[in-house]
């Protein structure tokens, strides 16, 4: 199935605020390697584009996944991979505006393992400056706390 990306290319990204989405979701099926690395070969080539950067987490079945950018873009492509038949049960955790600093400036689409997010969500918790991003990333831990994503 194609899309048609309705995105605008991010010369202005500085002047617009950073707007983020934080989902989960289930695959349809178990996730290999070679699975997991296409979605983030696709990724590493549109982001940047569009001004996206984030992070994409598996384990046990589960994704989660972090979108930053400008609106239009992190709205159209979050509607792109809703559509993806590679997951399902996609539920919406956090959808944020008005961010002054990304939490993943130089992340395209990295791919994290389980185990290790606890860690990235808690070094980029110290980095945030903005008292919003601390708290969102700290929903973001609790969310994690609550259910963790095994191997
Ligand atoms: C869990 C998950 C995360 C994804 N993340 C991204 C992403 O960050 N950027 C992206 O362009 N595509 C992502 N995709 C792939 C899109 O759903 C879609 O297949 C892709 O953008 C289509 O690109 P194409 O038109 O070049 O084939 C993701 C897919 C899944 C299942």
């Amino acid at each position: 199935m194609r899309h048609t990306r309705v995105m605008q290319n991010d010369e202005g990204q500085t002047s617009q605020p950073i707007h983020n989405i934080v989902y989960c979701s289930q695959t349809a099926q178990h996730m290999d390697k070679e699975a997991l690395e296409k979605i983030i070969v696709t990724a590493k080539h549109h982001n940047p584009r569009f001004g996206i950067t984030g992070l994409l987490v598996y384990g046990s079945g589960i994704f989660f996944q972090w979108l930053e950018g400008p609106r239009d873009n992190v709205t159209s492509l979050f509607k792109i991979i809703s559509a993806d038949p590679r997951h399902s049960n996609v539920v919406l955790l956090t959808k944020e505006d008005e961010f002054r600093e990304r939490l993943f400036p130089n992340w395209d689409m990295e791919l994290v393992a389980a185990e290790d997010i606890s860690a990235v969500l808690e070094d980029a918790m110290d980095a945030a400056s903005d008292p919003k991003q601390k708290n969102t990333l700290s929903k973001m831990l609790k969310e994690l706390n609550k259910s963790p994503l095994g191997n």
